[in-house]
């Protein structure tokens, strides 16, 4: 049984946060700190305001990442942003095969999996997004369809790499939704991922895997969520928007953190 470690929780803004509302939601969070306990937070601003909250976040433990990558490290690819650029203005992660990604701008476990070497190559740790449809979950298909996304996503990827690998459970359905999966609807994926880290990888690396949830999280959702064996924390959209609903959602998680520790 995995051991219970600190809640790690993620605030993926999507393309919302012009620069000054970037400054004021940092603060914000930033004042809220000594409250935070052990948490791991990780905020993920839009590009346009990495140079900002990169600023801002110099001197604090709060980490930086971005939402996605190219997976060429530089050259002629109009539009794109690449690891180095990412690392060179202070990023530490970086979200791979989201959701949004896959469904609206065609990503492929394929692609993932290039994006996951390029992230792995820059020094930046990528968040692995995994996650069924509605109509996958409908037919069964959860458990055999994450399996697949995750076999894709870390092809070729080495021992030594896999431990700088964050993984996140997100259910198509339940993003940006409301609806959110249950306790148990999550726990039994996360298990279930646990175990094909174990399967590729071994006892220890899949002991020491994170493994998110994601989809509505919110502050009346993230305590009972967190108490579950395998979920490590969360990667939150809506709710991260605002320090008045992020800042809950960690204080909650820390809550439950105490409970099982
Ligand atoms: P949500 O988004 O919290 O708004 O559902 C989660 C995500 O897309 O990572």
């Amino acid at each position: 049984m995995p051991e219970k470690r600190p809640p790690f929780i993620a605030g993926n803004w999507k393309m919302h946060m012009t620069v000054p509302e970037t400054r004021m939601l940092l603060e914000k969070i930033l004042e809220a700190g000594p409250e935070l306990g052990s948490a791991e937070i990780v905020v993920i601003p839009p590009f346009t305001s990495l140079g900002e909250a990169a600023r801002i976040l110099a001197a604090s433990s709060i980490a930086l990442g971005a939402q996605n990558l190219f997976w060429e490290d530089k050259g002629a690819f109009t539009g794109e942003i690449s690891g180095p650029l990412l690392r060179d203005i202070g990023c530490r992660y970086v979200v791979v095969g989201h959701s949004e990604r896959r469904q609206i701008f065609g990503e492929t476990d394929g692609t993932v999996n290039r994006r996951v070497r390029a992230a792995l190559r820059s020094d930046l740790k990528p968040i692995v997004c995994v996650g069924e449809t509605f109509e996958e979950r409908d037919g069964g298909q959860t458990l055999p369809r994450v399996r697949t996304q995750f076999e894709g996503a870390l092809e070729g990827i080495s021992h030594e790499d896999v431990r700088k690998i964050v993984l996140a459970y997100e259910p198509v359905w339940a993003i940006g939704t409301g609806r959110t999966a249950t306790p148990g609807q999550a726990e039994d994926v996360h298990a279930e991922l646990r175990q094909k880290f174990e399967e590729m990888y071994g006892k220890e690396a899949a002991a020491c895997a994170i493994i998110l949830y994601g989809g509505s999280v919110k502050p009346a959702n993230s305590f009972s969520l967190f108490r579950e064996k395998n979920i490590d924390g969360f990667l939150v959209g809506g709710a991260s928007l605002e320090a008045e609903t992020f800042i809950p959602i960690v204080k909650e998680a820390m809550k439950a953190y105490k409970e099982v520790e």
